[in-house]
């Protein structure tokens, strides 16, 4: 499972970038409406900084308005994705702009059904809402786990990306699931990475060593 960050945060972007585990970043209006800025400017600076599919989500949602500005924004950078919303106009623009082979990434996909006609339109990606599931009460991880078996009968390509990630443990079920991709918010990273055992093994490693030093320069003296 590759990872992508879910932020339009340029410092939040850069210090995930480091770790040398990014393989995109998705955006969607309410993110980029939260930096406060230019929208083709903050996705021009994520395009700088990673080399992989960006994920620019349109604002109209007419068929033909979703299209103009899908090809407009994808010519902003080769690595722009153009991100619909999962409703019948939008399964027309992925056509319309798949066939122009403009890479679609569907989002706020919440069923198997929605999904299966997002691939059929030519999607990319297609983006099941794992958190917003469990807050209505359905079984988020279970709709990724049900879209990779059903994918795989089907020997569909289209992408599962997994969205709307909200701990570590969604990662992990993701994963486990058979997700293609991850979108992680900032702080999951973080919580992803961190483990007591790690840090408390590491300072008495260092401090082993320190002392044997201390020792050794001691006793040289
Ligand atoms: O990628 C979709 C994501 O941004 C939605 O997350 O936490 O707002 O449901 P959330």
């Amino acid at each position: 499972m590759r990872f992508f960050i879910d932020t339009a945060n340029i410092e939040e972007i850069k210090e995930i970038a480091k770790w040398g585990v990014l393989s995109g970043v998705t955006t969607n209006p309410s993110l980029i409406a939260k930096e406060g800025k230019d929208f083709k400017k903050v996705v021009g600076e994520i395009c700088e900084i990673v080399d992989g599919d960006i994920s620019a989500e349109v604002i109209c949602t007419d068929p033909e308005g979703m299209i103009k500005e899908g090809k407009e924004i994808a010519k902003w950078h080769k690595n722009v994705v153009i991100k619909l919303p999962t409703i019948p106009s939008g399964l027309e623009a992925c056509k319309a702009l798949s066939k122009e082979n403009i890479k679609v990434n569907m989002t706020l996909c919440f069923s198997v059904n929605q999904a299966l006609l997002c691939a059929s339109a030519g999607a990319k990606y297609v983006s099941p809402f794992v958190g917003r599931l469990d807050d209505i009460n359905q079984d988020g991880i279970m709709l990724i786990k049900d879209l990779a078996t059903v994918f795989k009968v089907q020997n569909i390509k289209t992408e599962i990306l997994s969205a709307s990630i909200r701990n570590p443990l969604h990662v992990i079920e993701s994963a486990r699931a058979g997700a293609d991709v991850a979108t992680i918010p900032y702080k999951v990273f973080k919580q992803m990475i961190q483990h007591p055992l790690t840090d408390k093994g590491l300072e008495k490693f260092l401090n082993d060593w320190n002392e044997a030093m201390l020792k050794k320069t001691a006793v040289t003296a």
